[in-house]
């Protein structure tokens, strides 16, 4: 066991209680409690609806399916994710298009995507990684004049905004994930938002085995999924999300506390940069190793500070150099060279409410030591 994990979701007497109150009720599967807690949510992120569902994976799924993605079809979007954003345009049979990221924010980098359009190219899948959102006014730009649609991976960067507008109510629907390492969690589990009726309507029963409209027993209009969020998920939900803003303002003042103590060593780390344009709300906290020359020697560190009871990780591999995107696409390295750069020389630390200031010192003054030994 690590003294210090990587994440850890922050569970109070609040969410306990609300799961014993569920399985006291006996309704553990489409009950009250997602309904509620899909009012909350959109009530939340300032969109007309949402849709709760089993994972921000499942999620993705039905929004690439309700965009009418289909085989054929091209998706914008970016390596520099965690795999579920380009694997949910496969599982349509479209094909994504990864374009390179900006050096700052990690993002899609906007001036290069109208390279990557061309007569197949249907949407954009936006992801906004870490907590920061893409540059949006641009992709929007770009979508108009191509008649695309814009859908958003929000699963890492919940309640961030964007000149003040919070990510989420840029494109046709967005994905929100809750896994525990998340900024809030329902254990496994994610929300579909959307400001359009149709979206809405489509997602509510594709997310149910494909039930009409009305939801009538054992009527299934269309090929769906079970991918329907449990009770016992929504109470813990509904549970966090009424202390999202406390959570969210501890994970900035422990980011600006790794900041801190990092900056004195600017010359062997690069603190994670915030475009000013961006509200943050920081899913990891990840530093850039100045002057690693491959992967396997970042790779060295991380187990180094294993051995110290530190948890660390690479983050994120670049989605384009896994070996089964390399098979069907022939991507290779060098391909998307600011991924890559950024992919072999970031490291997560650990990351979490509950973190206090001496321990920071300490993940601090052991990465530091850690670093000056290995490059
Ligand atoms: C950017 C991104 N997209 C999609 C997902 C998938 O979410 P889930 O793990 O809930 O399926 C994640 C989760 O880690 C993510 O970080």
């Amino acid at each position: 066991m690590n003294k210090y994990p990587i994440a850890k979701p922050y569970i109070t007497k609040g969410e306990k209680q609300a799961v014993l109150d569920v399985l006291n009720s006996g309704n553990l599967s489409l009950g009250p409690l997602h309904k509620e807690f899909e009012r909350k949510f959109a009530e939340k992120i300032g969109t007309r609806y949402a849709c709760s569902v089993s994972s921000g994976t499942a999620g993705l799924h039905l929004a690439m399916i309700a965009a009418g993605i289909q085989s054929g079809d091209e998706v914008i979007t970016s390596p520099f994710s965690f795999i579920a954003s380009a694997n949910c345009i496969l599982y349509v049979g479209a094909k994504p298009v990864f374009v390179d990221i900006d050096p700052i924010t990690y993002n899609m980098d906007p001036g290069k995507i109208e390279q990557a359009i061309n007569k197949k190219t249907k949407a954009i899948l936006v992801v906004h990684i870490f907590g920061q959102s893409a540059d949006m006014s641009p992709i929007k730009k770009i979508a108009k004049k191509y008649n695309l649609k814009i859908i958003e991976d929000v699963c890492e960067s919940i309640c961030a905004k964007y000149r003040g507008k919070t990510v989420g109510t840029f494109g046709e629907s967005a994905v929100f994930a809750f896994y525990p390492n998340k900024q809030m969690t329902t254990a496994e589990g994610g929300m579909l938002v959307t400001d359009k009726k149709s979206i809405y309507k489509v997602v509510n029963s594709l997310r149910n085995q494909g039930r009409s409209d009305n939801m009538q027993w054992l009527d299934h209009q269309r090929l769906g999924y079970n991918y329907r969020m449990n009770e016992v998920s929504a109470a813990l939900g509904l549970a966090q999300l009424s202390k999202l803003d406390y959570m969210i303002a501890e994970r900035k003042k422990i980011a600006l506390l790794y900041n801190k103590y990092l900056e004195e060593y600017d010359s062997l780390v690069q603190v994670p940069q915030i475009h000013e344009l961006n509200d943050h709300t920081w899913f990891v906290y990840v530093a850039k190793i100045k002057n690693i020359k491959s992967e396997s020697q970042r790779n060295k560190i991380i187990l180094a500070m294993e051995k110290k009871n530190i948890a660390t990780k690479p983050y994120l591999p670049a989605i384009h150099l896994f070996s089964f995107y390399k098979n069907k696409f022939g991507y290779k390295t060098g391909d998307f060279p600011i991924t890559e750069e950024i992919s072999r020389s970031s490291i997560a630390l650990p990351f979490y409410v509950g973190l206090k200031e001496k321990d920071i010192k300490y993940i601090v003054e052991k990465l530091v030591n850690t670093i000056k030994s290995y490059v």
